[in-house]
């Protein structure tokens, strides 16, 4: 009769043990009851970057990375980068279900009218040095907005709760596009709420003397498809940050701080920008075969935009984004850099080494040429995917306060270190 436990001898002490699995999964604890002896602290796992180790249950969001599968709570992504628009998603992600028609209608009056930021928050963005990088001020003002609301720390009721994810959504853009105007030195551009979440954002950065920003609608709708693809990942990097520093009960903001601090570092929210440097030094499509070759020496170069660490087929998102490509370049005039991309992705798909290793585009092969179509600055673009992994976040971020099994996050070590001495006086230590 198969029964759902695992039987695990310790040949240390011939001992057998019967462990439940659920799931899939044993629990850690469980292997607890593993001792050599009484005193024994019992048996851990050691899985350093948490590669075979599931931190949550979640129902949010659904990867299979052989299939090239990606689903927000069970929709497929294609369908709701098709069908959907970014804040129907992010009402998606955090309340499980697509809303009805006035409940969306609701929720978009509700962001909308959220964007506008505390006049004294000017001086703070006024602060930063003209060349900040956007990354830095964007985790610093996200910091500093949750000293504004001071019921943040409220996060068990709803209302509070519910009252800052809305203020979030809504302010990242406003964060994101007041810091950029600082940058150039242009005056700040006040939110429209005659507009889309994206038209509004557009309209933030890129409004000039005009008295109304007119927004092209293919530009925005593929902002707003782009924003949907990134809105959430599951555990990745700064999803996992957010709800670590989440579990300790801090307010949202100084969560959704830290976990945009993750997504800062270049090998999670940083490969879009390094896709462009290399298009850019390729410089031509006759110098396609050789980068490839120079890839395949394996000199230590890499071909950005490929690879995954869970796909091992195309990258869903990608084909969209190289959809999206294509329509934004009908108004914008193609980037040069796409016939260089073409041909890499040509001639990669067809080689050996790249089939063998099962490396495929990823999400930030192509999305940079449309950034970089759009007009925003090559230093944004990490900022362009923690707008919309904003929903994302803090749908875990919600899960995990709700969820009864979780705890404040503390893994256990395994020591190392010098055993216990005594303290030597400066004296008598060794030169
Ligand atoms: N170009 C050339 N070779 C590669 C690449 C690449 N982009 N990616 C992996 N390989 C090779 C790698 O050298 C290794 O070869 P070998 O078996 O001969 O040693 C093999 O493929 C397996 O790679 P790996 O490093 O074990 O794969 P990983 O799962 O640890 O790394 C990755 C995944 C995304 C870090 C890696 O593919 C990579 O560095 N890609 C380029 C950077 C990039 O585009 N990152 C964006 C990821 S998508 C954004 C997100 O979702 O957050």
């Amino acid at each position: 009769m198969a029964s759902d436990t695992i039987t695990i001898t310790d040949n240390r002490t011939g001992k057998t043990y019967d462990l439940p699995i659920t799931d899939g999964t044993v629990k850690a604890l469980d292997l607890r009851k593993i001792k050599v002896d009484d005193d024994d602290f019992g048996l851990m796992t050691y899985d350093p970057a948490f590669m075979n180790t599931a931190s949550c249950r979640s129902e949010i969001t659904f990867i299979d990375g052989d299939k090239g599968i990606l689903e927000y709570r069970g929709y497929p992504i294609e369908q709701l980068a098709e069908k959907s628009t970014y804040l129907e998603t992010a009402y998606l992600l955090i309340h499980g279900e697509l809303p009805t028609g006035k409940q969306l209608e609701e929720w978009e009056y509700e962001i909308c009218h959220h964007t506008i930021l505390n006049e004294n928050f000017r001086k703070l963005v006024d602060s930063f040095r003209y060349d900040a990088h956007p990354m830095g001020r964007l985790i610093s003002s996200v910091a500093a907005l949750g000293t504004i609301y001071p019921e943040s720390k409220d996060i068990f009721n709803l209302d509070t709760r519910h009252k800052q994810i809305v203020r979030l959504i809504a302010k990242i853009i406003t964060i994101a596009a007041f810091n950029y105007r600082h940058t150039i030195g242009m005056p700040y551009a006040y939110p429209d709420n005659d507009l889309t979440y994206t038209g509004n954002f557009l309209n933030m950065m890129f409004r000039m003397t005009e008295h109304k920003y007119e927004v092209n609608p293919v530009l925005s709708r593929a902002l707003d498809v782009l924003f949907i693809l990134h809105a959430d990942h599951e555990q990745n990097c700064s999803t996992n940050a957010m709800r670590a520093v989440g579990s300790s009960h801090v307010d949202p903001y100084s969560a959704v701080a830290a976990a945009a601090a993750a997504l800062y570092g270049p090998l999670h929210g940083g490969a879009n920008e390094a896709v462009l440097q290399m298009l850019t030094e390729i410089g031509s499509v006759k110098n396609v075969p050789d980068f490839i070759k120079r890839v395949k020496a394996g000199d230590g170069t890499k071909l950005m935009g490929f690879g995954h660490r869970v796909y091992k087929n195309y990258d869903p998102r990608a084909k969209i984004i190289k959809r999206v490509a294509d329509e934004v370049f009908e108004v914008t005039g193609r980037n040069p850099l796409l016939d260089i991309a073409l041909e890499l992705e040509r001639i990669a798909l067809e080689d050996e080494y790249f089939v063998k290793r099962k490396l495929y585009p990823n999400v930030d092969f192509y999305s940079g040429l449309i950034y970089q179509a759009l007009r925003f600055p090559t230093s944004m673009f990490t900022v362009l995917f923690a707008i919309p992994r904003v929903s994302g976040w803090l749908s875990q971020w919600q899960e995990m306060l709700l969820d009864p099994d979780q705890k404040i996050a503390r893994p256990r070590q395994i020591f190392k270190g010098s055993p216990r001495r005594d303290y030597v006086r400066m004296e008598n230590r060794s030169k």
